[in-house]
C-alpha cells in the first residue's frame, strides 16, 4: 500500500547489506519494530525467517497478522451462514461481501458526500456509494466475529484496509480529501485478494516498541523504522484506523480527524526522537540491531552514531534513491536512507 515511509524497494537493498555484515540465518528471529504496511516482515518471510512484528496503529496490527501470520485458512465455520462460502474459502468469503448490498453506516454518514453533508461538512474522501459498500463489509466482518478464526478475521480486516486505499479520494494520505473527484474514487469497490505469504508464522502486537521489547523476549535481530519527521502517522492514516476498529469514534475537523492522543509517536519530535531511540537501543533484548533512517531526518547522523557507538560494533552505509516528487520542497533530487548494523556487546 501507499505508505509514507514503505521500505518495499529499498528492502532488498537493505537485506544485502545484513548479509555484508552478519551471518544470516533463517533460524535467526527476527522483529520489525516499526511495522507499518508490514511490508519489511513480508520481505523477511518470504526469506525463510519468521517474523515478530509491531506498530501503534491498530489497521497496521490487522496487516501485520493477515501477512505474518498463519494464513492456512478454511473459513469452515461460516458453512452454517451460507454453504457456498465454504468451497473456494477465501475467494468465496471475498465474492459473498463484495455482493452485499451497501449500508448508511459510520462511513457513509461522515465520508462521503451525502452523508457527511448533513453534519455541516461535506467531506469527499469516498463515493456515496462506495462508502456504503465499506460499511456493509465492515459490520458483516464483525457479525461474523465468533464464528471466524482470529487469523481469518485479521485477514478479512486486512483485505478491507488493503483495498480501501485503491479507492480513497486523497493524494497519498488521509490528512485530507480531494476537492474533485479522482478516477480512483469513482470506480466500483470491490475487495482485492491479498498476496499471502507461505512460511513461517510469527507474532504480531499493537503497541509502543519501547513496552513490547521491554516486556517481550530475545530477538536476534531488531529493525528499527521509526518515523524521520514530525508527521505524526495518526492522524494520516485515520480512516484506516476507523474502519479497522469500527468504534464510532468522536470526530473532528474538515477532515474528520479521530482522537489520537495515546498514538503520538515521540520519534516525531526533535525533542524526544534520540531519547526514545537511546531507550531501545539500550535494551538488552537483542543480539543485531538493524537502523534504517532518512538523512532528513529530526535526528542527526553524528548523535545516532554516537548512541550507536556505546552498544557495540557499528557499520555504516547510505542508500542514494530519487525523491519522490511530493516528498518535500527540496530541489535536491536524490536523497539518503542511512542503514546502520551494530553488534551488541554482550558484556
Ligand atoms: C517509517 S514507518 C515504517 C514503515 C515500514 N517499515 C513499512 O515498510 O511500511 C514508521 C512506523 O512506526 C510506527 N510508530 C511510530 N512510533 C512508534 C512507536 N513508539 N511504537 C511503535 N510503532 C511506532 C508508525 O505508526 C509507522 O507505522
Amino acid at each position: 500500500m501507499r505508505y509514507i515511509g514503505n521500505k518495499e524497494k529499498l528492502i532488498p537493498i537493505i537485506h544485502k547489506i545484513m548479509q555484508k555484515y552478519i551471518n544470516l540465518d533463517s533460524n535467526m528471529s527476527f522483529f520489525d519494530v516499526f511495522a507499518g504496511s508490514a511490508s519489511v516482515g513480508k520481505y523477511f518471510k518470504k526469506e525463510g525467517f519468521k517474523v515478530a512484528s509491531c506498530d501503534l496503529m491498530y489497521f497496521s496490527y490487522c496487516l501485520q497478522r493477515a501477512y505474518l501470520g498463519d494464513c492456512h485458512l478454511a473459513f469452515d465455520n461460516l458453512k452454517q451462514c451460507n454453504k457456498s462460502l465454504f468451497n473456494n474459502a477465501y475467494l468465496n468469503v471475498l465474492e459473498y461481501l463484495n455482493e452485499l448490498q451497501g449500508t448508511n453506516g459510520f462511513i457513509y454518514k461522515n465520508y462521503a458526500p451525502s452523508g457527511s453533508k448533513k453534519t455541516g461538512i461535506t467531506r469527499m474522501y469516498f463515493s456515496d456509494s462506495n462508502a456504503k459498500k465499506i460499511d456493509s463489509i465492515r459490520i458483516q466482518i464483525e457479525k461474523w466475529r465468533l464464528d471466524l478464526r482470529e487469523n481469518e478475521y485479521y485477514l478479512l480486516l486486512a483485505t478491507l484496509i488493503e483495498s480501501v486505499s485503491l479507492y480513497a479520494n486523497i493524494t497519498g494520505v488521509y490528512g485530507a480529501f480531494c476537492k474533485q473527484w479522482d478516477n480512483r474514487a469513482l470506480k466500483d469497490f470491490k475487495l482485492k485478494p491479498l498476496n499471502l505469504i507461505e512460511g513461517v508464522s510469527g507474532e504480531s502486537f499493537c503497541g509502543d516498541s519501547f513496552n513490547i521489547l521491554n516486556n517481550g523476549k530475545y530477538y536476534d535481530i531488531l529493525y528499527l523504522d521509526p518515523p524521520y519527521n514530525h508527521r505524526q502517522y495518526a492522524p494520516n492514516y485515520h480512516l484506516l484506523e476507523t474502519i479497522a476498529k469500527y468504534d464510532n469514534p468522536s470526530i473532528k475537523g474538515i477532515a474528520g480527524l479521530r482522537d489520537y492522543a495515546t498514538q503520538k509517536s515521540r520519534f516525531c519530535n526533535v525533542k524526544t526522537a534520540l531519547n526514545e531511540l537511546e531507550k531501545i537501543v539500550n535494551l538488552k533484548k537483542y543480539r543485531y540491531l538493524i537502523l534504517s533512517y532518512n538523512s532528513e531526518g529530526l535526528m542527526k547522523k553524528e548523535e545516532i552514531d554516537r548512541i550507536l557507538k556505546n552498544i557495540g560494533k557499528v557499520e555504516l552505509e547510505e542508500i542514494v534513491y530519487p525523491r519522490f516528487k511530493s516528498q518535500s520542497k527540496s530541489h535536491q533530487r536524490y536523497i539518503k536512507e542511512y542503514v546502520w548494523v551494530v553488534e551488541r556487546q554482550t558484556s
